[in-house]
């Protein structure tokens, strides 16, 4: 398993996100976590497309782009093209999921596939071997300083059982109340990614923090 730190710019100081992102170049990060909200797939609006291209003019660590989205493979160009390194869609607004990871890897980027607390891992059993990461929601996809949902210590577990048992290279991340006791469970479950927005940001030394996550 990898260990790899994701702070989610949601929880960043958006009147001051330059030095947010400086802090994350200058961290122990590994991907920058953009989720970005359409009002319609999920209930709230984040941020596009401007602030992925202007971020990755200064990011120094790749982009990690969360599309909670209706019709993702609208925008998925777009996406590659302002910096996306990763592009990760919604199983649950994917009709056609084995074209639209083909279509991401077709452009250059990492396809990833989310699920959200309800989605059983078992959904994945047809489409695992062609993705590069798996994102799966410890809380209900929309806003940030949410509360973790224990199921899914199971989730991560099934799913990396999943992984191993096809001898695959495929990551699997985590997003959603993120914090030291609930990352080292994840680690210990197998998780390779923790995606952490209020954790890092609400601290009085998010570097150190990211730092601390890393080495749970
Ligand atoms: C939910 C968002 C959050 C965010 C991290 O749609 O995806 O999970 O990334 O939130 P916290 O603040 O719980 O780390
Ligand atoms: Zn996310």
């Amino acid at each position: 398993m990898k260990r790899i730190i994701a702070p989610s710019i949601l929880a960043a100081d958006f009147n001051h996100l330059g030095r947010d992102i400086e802090m994350i170049n200058n961290s122990e990060a590994g991907y920058i976590h953009f989720d970005v909200m359409d009002g319609v797939f999920v209930p709230n609006i984040s941020f596009g497309l401007p602030v992925i291209e202007h971020v990755n003019k200064i990011a120094r660590k790749p982009l990690d782009v969360h599309l909670m989205i209706v019709n993702p493979d609208a925008l998925i160009p777009s996406f590659v093209n302002a910096g996306a390194s990763i592009v990760t869609v919604h199983y649950e607004a994917c009709a056609h999921l084995h074209r639209t990871v083909q279509y991401i890897k077709k452009l250059g980027a990492k396809a990833s596939v989310c699920l959200n607390p309800h989605t059983p891992v078992s959904v994945l059993e047809n489409i695992i071997t062609e993705v590069d990461m798996v994102l799966l929601m410890s809380v209900n996809p929309g806003f940030g300083g949410q509360s973790f949902i224990e199921n899914t210590y199971k989730k991560v577990a099934q799913l990396r059982e999943l992984i191993d048992r096809n001898k695959l290279e495929c990551l699997i991340e985590v997003d959603g109340g993120v914090n030291y006791e609930t990352g080292k469970n994840l680690f210990d479950n197998g998780a390779d990614v923790l995606v952490a927005g209020s954790f890092v940001f609400s601290s009085v030394n998010p570097a150190e923090t990211i730092r601390n996550l890393k080495n749970l």
